[in-house]
């Protein structure tokens, strides 16, 4: 279709993608089937059955599960290049990749392993793919922030590959501000901060984001619009929300497409992007978040480069690569 093509042609950047979902159903059985690890579905068909939730929590437990198959430094390798190289046929040009080492390092997996496989596709992307990239490690919020400490010590050798530090997982029950002081100690060893907040979570939420932990970008941020001073300081501080459609829908974080907020977020001025969070659990990667969320809310064409725009500007690539973008 024509508003198909118009998405196609727009250059993009993802900045809300955890690599742990963008495992595809068959890439997954086929590195359980090397690492001779039994699945607890039988068949892909089976498995795909399963992707229904009714909230985050639920979305999470079978993301965890999947994740358990991933042993070796080839299979994080594979799982990102897979994701590269699908987002390369769709126009994305700029990827900034949460990976989560503790989902991997609690079951033994050592942190070197994950990076290593991780950091050597994203290379390869960047020469071959001419994709750039930033890596940001996120902390397991339903961890605690003693965990999250021992995670940023395992980061230290590998400092140079990371660009920032994010928070994920269960966000109800476990606010910003526990993490407060591990954010202060990412950002003492220059890492940037961002955080999940305002996906379930309360506006509070992300108050605590901002004022505790001190993100330049907040990931979702949906519930933003419940407050008027929280949009105006989003607004007036120039701070990105990471909006993730698809995920929204499939959480039930709303309840249909058309009741998604970023069109009100961007006649507000907000700084709204678009993205696809968790690829092969919400049924679409960076075109399809574009595409359905233009359907539902009668974006243009102008819309869209709005929301592409929106993307680069709030990136982490330097000015002057930005403005070749924009
Ligand atoms: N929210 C919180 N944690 C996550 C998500 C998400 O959408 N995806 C992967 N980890
Ligand atoms: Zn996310």
């Amino acid at each position: 279709s024509e508003l198909k093509k118009i998405i196609q042609g727009i250059p993009k950047a993802e900045l809300h993608l955890h690599i742990e979902g963008s495992f595809e159903p068959e890439l997954m059985f086929e590195i359980a089937k090397r690492n001779k690890i039994t699945l607890a579905y039988d068949s892909i068909a089976s498995l795909k059955e399963a992707y229904k939730f009714n909230n985050l929590q639920e979305f999470l437990d079978l993301y965890y599960i999947g994740a358990q198959v991933l042993i070796h430094e080839q299979d994080f390798y594979d799982l990102t290049w897979a994701y590269l190289t699908k987002i390369h046929s769709q126009n994305v040009v700029h990827v900034e990749v949460f990976f989560d080492p503790q989902t991997h390092t609690d079951r033994g997996i050592a942190f070197d392993v994950v990076i290593k496989g991780i950091y050597k596709a994203l290379e390869k992307a960047k020469a071959e793919l001419n994709i750039s990239y930033q890596l940001i490690m996120s902390y397991l919020r339903h961890l605690s922030e003693e965990e999250a400490f021992k995670t940023l010590e395992s980061s230290l050798p590998f400092k140079d590959w990371i660009d920032g530090v994010g928070l994920d997982s269960s966000e109800m029950g476990n606010p910003p501000s526990k993490f407060t002081k591990v954010f202060e100690a990412s950002a003492n060893q220059g890492y940037k901060l961002v955080a999940h907040a305002g996906e379930e979570g309360p506006v509070d939420y992300i108050w605590e984001a901002l004022d505790h932990l001190k993100v330049v970008r907040i990931d979702h941020g949906n519930r933003c619009l419940d407050d008027d001073t929280l949009v105006q300081r989003l607004i007036e501080q120039e701070i990105p929300l990471t909006l993730c459609p698809l995920s929204n829908v499939e959480l039930k974080v709303i309840q249909k497409m058309e009741e998604h907020p970023v069109l009100k977020m961007l006649d507000k001025g907000l700084l709204a992007t678009i993205h696809s969070d968790d690829p092969a659990y919400f049924g679409g990667y960076m075109n399809e978040n574009y595409y359905e969320t233009a359907k539902a809310l009668n974006l243009n064409k102008e819309h869209l480069m709005q929301l592409a725009v929106n993307a680069f500007e709030a990136s982490w690539l330097n000015s002057e690569t930005k403005e070749k973008h924009i």
